[in-house]
C-alpha cells in the first residue's frame, strides 16, 4: 500500500460509501466502520430515533464519533453525508486519513435511494437537490481524490485501490 493511514469515504446519502467502503476493507483485508452504524449500536437507537431529538444533537453524537472511530489505524470509514457540515469533523478526518469524495449523479441516487431510513429525506426526497447545492463544495473542497461512482460500482473501487495498492 501507498500509505498507511484511515481510508475514509464522504459524499451524499445514497451516494455508495457503504457498499464501497465494505468492499474496498474486504480487498484490503482492513477493518470497516460505518459511523451510522457505530452511532446506532453505541447509542441503541435508530438514526431517525436520534434526528427526533433534534439535528444538532445527532450531530454532535456524530462528531463524537468521527473523534472516536478515526483515531483507529488503517480503518476504512464510511461517513454519513452531513458530516463536512462541521468543519471541527473535516479537520479531524483530514489529519486521520485520507478522504475519498463517492460523486455519484444526484438523478441515480434519487432512482435507489431509501428515502424512509433518512430523516431528512423521508418526508420529501426531492430535498436531496437542496442538500446537494448546500454541500458540493463542501465535498470538493475537502477531499484528496474525487471518485465517480455512476453505473459501474466496480470501476468506483477500481479507482480507489488505484490510489492507493
Ligand atoms: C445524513 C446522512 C445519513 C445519516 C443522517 C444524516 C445527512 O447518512 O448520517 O441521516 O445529513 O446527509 P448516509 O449518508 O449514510 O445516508
Amino acid at each position: 500500500m501507498k500509505f498507511h493511514n484511515n481510508i475514509v469515504l464522504i459524499g451524499m446519502p445514497g451516494s455508495g460509501k457503504t457498499s464501497l467502503g465494505s468492499i474496498i476493507a474486504e480487498r484490503l483485508e482492513l477493518e470497516f466502520c460505518d459511523i451510522d452504524q457505530y452511532i446506532q449500536e453505541k447509542e441503541n437507537k435508530t438514526i431517525s430515533e436520534l434526528f427526533l431529538l433534534g439535528e444538532s444533537h445527532f450531530r454532535q453524537i456524530e462528531s463524537n464519533a468521527v473523534l472516536e472511530v478515526s483515531s483507529k489505524k488503517s480503518i476504512v470509514i464510511a461517513t454519513g453525508g452531513g458530516v463536512v457540515t462541521r468543519p471541527e469533523n473535516i479537520a479531524v478526518l483530514q489529519q486521520r486519513g485520507t478522504i475519498f469524495y463517492i460523486d455519484r449523479p444526484i438523478e441515480m441516487i434519487i432512482e435507489t435511494i431509501d428515502a424512509a431510513a433518512r430523516p431528512l429525506l423521508e418526508d420529501n426526497v426531492k430535498r436531496i437537490y437542496s442538500l446537494y447545492q448546500q454541500r458540493k463544495h463542501l465535498y470538493e473542497a475537502c477531499c484528496h481524490y474525487r471518485i465517480t461512482n455512476g453505473l459501474s460500482l466496480h470501476s468506483a473501487v477500481d479507482q480507489i485501490l488505484k490510489v492507493i495498492v
